[in-house]
């Protein structure tokens, strides 16, 4: 049984694997939210949920389509129903002419009402995974900036609401580890962004499943003598903001990931657990010399992020095992993440590569490159990196090193680029790197989107 809050009632429900969408549309009626893609795209089906973290009532837009109601215990959600009409949002959208057909319009509604609760500014970003096919942008921003004048409506008291809800479900690490250990057959959900499609596009019907959202010691970034220690459910929205102040390329990277629904309900330990060949994390953290700890039961172990991918969708991961943490260690910031995709939004890697070079006395002391998108598995340009370490920092250096990424990467094409697109653009990434170390402007080199 999940307990939760709905517009300001709560609300029980009894399969935790059924999507909050279809919960909302086809057991409460409220069809207000709509369905489009089913697969997080598109944003129709955006929502505002509500949760308390570290104490706080934070907001965050979410596509209902991929999260399961298992996520939602302790929460409260919002639907566009429960806007009234009158929201600042939705008068400046009729003001500013900001719906056609009208079928994106609640989606759309929800993620700025949302941004406009939370006094976020930055509408481009807050939009990017909301899909319009016929308005066009500039209305809808219009709108959005028209409504950020206005004072937020009052609502329910959510906190309170929340406070009173009866939990079920882990909320305690040992808990789950001795629970996991026991039934590793369970799928393990984060922000189910990967498992809601197993769901709704795979149509597989696992049998048990164990949500991690609220096991709050699974959510600490912690800062730590030597570094910086990542929880394996922290949400990528809280990562960006960590990465800002310390490495601000992998924070700009993680703007481009998905989009704002996808990273308030994505965590890290997904994204590395997951192994996709494309995940965006795994390039950076493996320039970072990043590592993570592995858990069964009461037993820990620590291995180095790269040992971690085997082979095509193989993890070094037992049965019964799960991420607990990931540790980066203290390091000036000297990181360069490149992601290259066809949209600059809301889209998968072509490629995505890291950079972390040192250089002392105008010589290169130390490099770790790693790419996703170019093998199997994320992995490391070991064959660049000895063409660069221990000579002179320069770019006759570079152009040598270039034709090593032929020893590192046999990439294949696809339909997001031909193995000889992303040979180029990884030799030219290098290039751009080492251009933006030596202090020359942000350049465009043939291959990437600046
Ligand atoms: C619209 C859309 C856009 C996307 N864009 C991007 C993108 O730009 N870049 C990118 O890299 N990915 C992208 N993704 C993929 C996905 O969002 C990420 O991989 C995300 O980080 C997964 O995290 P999650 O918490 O949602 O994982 P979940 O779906 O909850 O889990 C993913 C897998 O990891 C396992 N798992 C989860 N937590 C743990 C743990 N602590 N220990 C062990 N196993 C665990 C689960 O059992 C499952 O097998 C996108 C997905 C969607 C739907
Ligand atoms: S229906 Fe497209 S994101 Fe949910
Ligand atoms: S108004 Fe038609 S899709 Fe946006």
């Amino acid at each position: 049984m999940v307990n939760f809050v709905l517009n300001g009632e709560v609300v029980r429900a009894d399969d935790p694997s059924q999507t909050l969408l279809d919960f909302i549309r086809l057991q409460k009626g409220l069809t207000g939210t709509k369905e489009g893609c089913n697969e997080g795209d598109c944003g129709a089906c955006t929502v505002q949920v509500a949760a308390l973290e570290g104490g706080e009532l934070v907001h965050r837009a979410v596509n209902s389509c991929i999260l399961l109601l298992g996520q939602m215990q302790g929460k409260s959600v919002t639907t566009i129903e429960a806007l009234g009409g009158n929201h600042p949002v939705q008068e400046a959208m009729v003001e500013h002419h900001g719906s056609q057909c009208g079928f994106c319009t609640p989606g759309i509604v929800m993620s700025l009402a949302t941004a406009h609760r939370e006094g976020r500014q930055d509408h481009a970003d807050v939009l990017a995974g909301n899909l319009c096919r016929c308005t066009g942008y500039a209305p809808i921003l219009r709108a959005a900036e028209a409504a950020a004048k206005a004072p937020v409506p009052e609502g329910p008291d959510e906190a309170a609401l929340i406070r009173g809800l009866s939990g079920e479900g882990f909320t305690e690490l040992d808990d789950f580890a001795n629970w996991y250990a026991e039934n590793p057959d369970a799928v393990l959900v984060g922000g189910a962004t990967e498992v809601g499609l197993m769901l709704t596009k795979e149509l597989k019907q696992p049998e048990k499943f164990a949500f991690l959202n609220r096991i709050t010691a699974l959510q600490n970034i912690e800062h730590e003598i030597g570094g910086m220690r990542i929880g394996a459910g922290v949400l990528l929205a809280r990562l960006r903001g960590a990465m800002a102040g310390k490495y601000p390329q992998f924070a700009e990277m993680l703007r481009r990931f998905g989009s704002v629904q996808v990273r308030n309900s994505a965590t890290i330990g997904g994204n590395i657990a997951n192994g996709s060949p494309i995940a965006d994390t795994p390039p950076a953290l493996i320039a970072l010399e990043a590592s993570i700890t592995l858990r069964k039961g009461d037993k820990r172990r620590e291995i180095l992020l790269e040992d971690f991918y085997l082979s095509y969708g193989v993890q070094d991961r037992a049965a019964g095992e799960f991420i607990e943490s990931v540790f980066i260690p203290e390091q000036p910031d000297t990181l360069g993440v490149y992601k290259i995709s066809k949209r600059f939004d809301q889209d998968i890697s072509a490629l995505c590569g890291a950079f972390n070079i040192a250089v002392h006395d105008g010589h290169v002391t130390k490099a770790r490159i790693a790419f996703g998108g170019m093998a199997a598995t994320p992995k490391r340009a070991k064959a660049v990196e000895s063409a660069l370490v221990g000579q002179p920092w320069s770019e006759a250096t570079i152009d040598a090193a270039q034709a090593a990424f032929g020893q590192d990467y046999t990439p294949i094409s696809d339909q997001r680029g031909s193995a000889e697109y992303r040979l180029t653009v990884a030799q030219n990434l290098l290039k751009r790197y080492f251009l933006e170390q030596t202090g020359t402007k942000r350049v465009r080199v043939v291959g990437g989107p600046s």
